[in-house]
């Protein structure tokens, strides 16, 4: 898993990335200081990433699989225009919780709409039709190449995907677990699929990002 200790190389990152909102700042140390597997957080350098990605790609419609206690959310609804939705998922109700507390504190809180349960049946369930312009996966590993197919077709053309921890702590290139090879194979899955055009960035626990042709 990802140290909970801040590598100097990362520290230089996030000096030089623009700062986080007070309330995601706040919410960092929340997290940190009340939940367990509070790494699992993407944090200020990431939450900066995707913010960048939601306002380069004009997305306005996001969905987003693993919002744990909103990090990633919020950073991307805080990037969205005032008529941008995000649709997040997640299965935990006590982090998903501590995420609404704190989206109802920000002016971008009223753009997430939550979906409690596990998110293939959130897939499953969506209004044929309906489509997103970004999706962030960000859940559990072991169903990464589930998500990618399901949420591929709702993605509109130029559409991208972003895809957390895929490097996951660099097991990819020794994998024994099971989570190890889900990764790996969804890394192989994205890098031979020719419905899009991906590059694997090294940021934090390795981000993929596809663009839909
Ligand atoms: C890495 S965390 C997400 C971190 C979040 N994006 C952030 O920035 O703080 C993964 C989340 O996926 C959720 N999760 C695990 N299995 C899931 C499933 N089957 N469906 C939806 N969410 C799931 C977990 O409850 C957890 O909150």
């Amino acid at each position: 898993m990802i140290p909970l200790v801040e590598a100097p190389i990362e520290q230089y990152c996030r000096e030089h990335s623009t700062a986080p909102s007070a309330l995601l700042q706040e919410l960092e140390a929340y997290t940190i200081a009340h939940c367990a597997q509070s790494q699992m957080l993407t944090g200020p350098v990431e939450g900066a990433l995707l913010r960048l990605l939601v306002q380069l790609t004009g997305a306005r419609r996001i969905l987003e699989l693993g919002m744990f206690t909103g990090y990633s959310a919020l950073s991307m609804a805080e990037a969205l225009p005032a008529d941008g939705k995000i649709l997040s998922c997640d299965v935990d109700p006590q982090t998903t919780a501590i995420a609404r507390s704190f989206f109802d504190r920000s002016p971008h809180g009223g753009k997430i709409e939550i979906r409690l349960g596990p998110a293939l049946d959130t897939l499953a369930a969506l209004e044929s039709g309906r489509e997103f312009d970004l999706v962030f996966m960000d859940a559990d590993k072991e169903n990464y190449i589930a998500y990618y197919d399901a949420v591929l077709p709702r993605l509109r053309p130029g559409g991208l995907v972003i895809a957390d921890n895929v490097l996951w702590s660099g097991a990819v290139l020794h994998p024994q677990q099971q989570s190890d090879h889900a990764i790996v194979a969804f890394n192989t899955h994205v890098q031979l699929d020719p419905r899009v055009e991906n590059v694997m960035l090294s940021v934090r626990d390795g981000v993929m990002l596809a663009r839909k042709r």
